[in-house]
C-alpha cells in the first residue's frame, strides 16, 4: 500500500478529516438499503464500520474489509460488542455468503476500488445468492461538466473510478437489474463531491427510470 493510500485510509483522516473537507453524510445510501429488523446485512468494504451510524434495525450485521487497520478500528466501536454485530478482515467468498445468508448487501464506496473483473465477480456472486434481495452500491464518479467533482474523484484512493456508464456496465455483466439510480451530493448541504448510488436486485426485477438529478440542499 502506498504512503498516499496509507495516509488517506488512516481511520483518523478517513473519519475526522475527510468529512470536514468533502462533507459526508451517507443517509440516502442507507435509506436505499431499506433494512428492517429481520434483515441480515453484509457490508462489503465496511471500513471502520460507519454503517452502524446509519442503520436502525437489523437481525445481524456483518462487516468485511480487506484492510486490517480499518477492521481493528471498527472492532473498537461500542456497537462491535453486540452479539448481532460482527467484523472480519477478509475477502467475501461463496462460503461467507452461504454462512451468513444475507438479505441486504451494502457496497458503500467499494466498486471504485475494484477492477472490472473483481467487481463483476463480486456482484455476480452476491446476486446469485438466493437470500439476497437487494444490493446497494455507492461510488465516486466522473461527471461531465463537474470539474471540482472530477478533481476529487482523481484524488480518491480508489484506482477504478468510472463514469456512470462504466458502473452500469458492471451491473449488466453481473446479470443484475438496476431498480434505481441516483446522483447524490456527498453531504446534502455541504457536500462538494457527487456519488452514484445504485440499487440492484436480481434479474427479473423491474427497473425504475434513469439517473435522477442530484439532491438539492
Ligand atoms: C471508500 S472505503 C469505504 C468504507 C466504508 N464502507 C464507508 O462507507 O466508510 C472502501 C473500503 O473498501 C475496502 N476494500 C477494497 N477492496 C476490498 C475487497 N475486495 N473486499 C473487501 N473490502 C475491500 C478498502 O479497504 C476500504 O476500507
Amino acid at each position: 500500500m502506498s504512503l498516499y493510500d496509507r495516509i488517506l485510509g488512516h481511520p483518523f483522516v478517513y473519519h475526522r478529516v475527510r468529512p470536514l473537507v468533502v462533507g459526508i453524510d451517507y443517509t440516502p445510501q442507507y435509506e436505499a438499503l431499506d433494512a428492517h429488523s429481520d434483515d441480515r446485512i453484509l457490508d462489503i468494504g465496511c471500513g471502520g464500520g460507519d454503517a452502524l451510524r446509519y442503520l436502525g434495525s437489523f437481525e445481524t450485521y456483518h462487516g468485511f474489509d480487506t484492510d486490517e487497520v480499518a477492521i481493528s478500528f471498527a472492532k473498537q466501536r461500542p456497537e462491535a460488542k453486540r452479539p448481532d454485530v460482527h467484523f472480519e478482515a477478509a475477502l467475501v467468498s461463496p462460503a461467507t455468503l452461504q454462512d451468513i445468508r444475507p438479505t441486504r448487501v451494502m457496497m458503500n464506496g467499494l466498486l471504485h476500488h475494484l477492477d472490472d473483473e473483481a467487481a463483476v465477480d463480486l456482484l455476480r456472486m452476491c446476486g446469485a445468492t438466493n437470500t439476497v434481495e437487494r444490493i446497494v452500491t455507492n461510488d465516486t464518479v466522473y461527471l461531465a461538466g463537474e470539474p471540482l467533482n472530477n478533481i476529487l474523484a482523481r484524488l480518491d484512493r480508489g484506482r477504478f473510478v468510472r463514469r456512470i456508464e462504466g458502473y452500469r456496465e458492471l451491473v449488466a455483466r453481473a446479470g443484475l437489474t438496476i431498480v434505481h439510480e441516483e446522483l447524490v451530493r456527498s453531504h446534502a448541504t455541504r457536500g462538494i463531491a457527487r456519488y452514484l448510488v445504485m440499487v440492484l436486485e436480481p434479474k427479473g426485477a423491474i427497473p425504475v427510470g434513469g439517473v435522477v438529478p442530484t439532491r438539492s440542499p
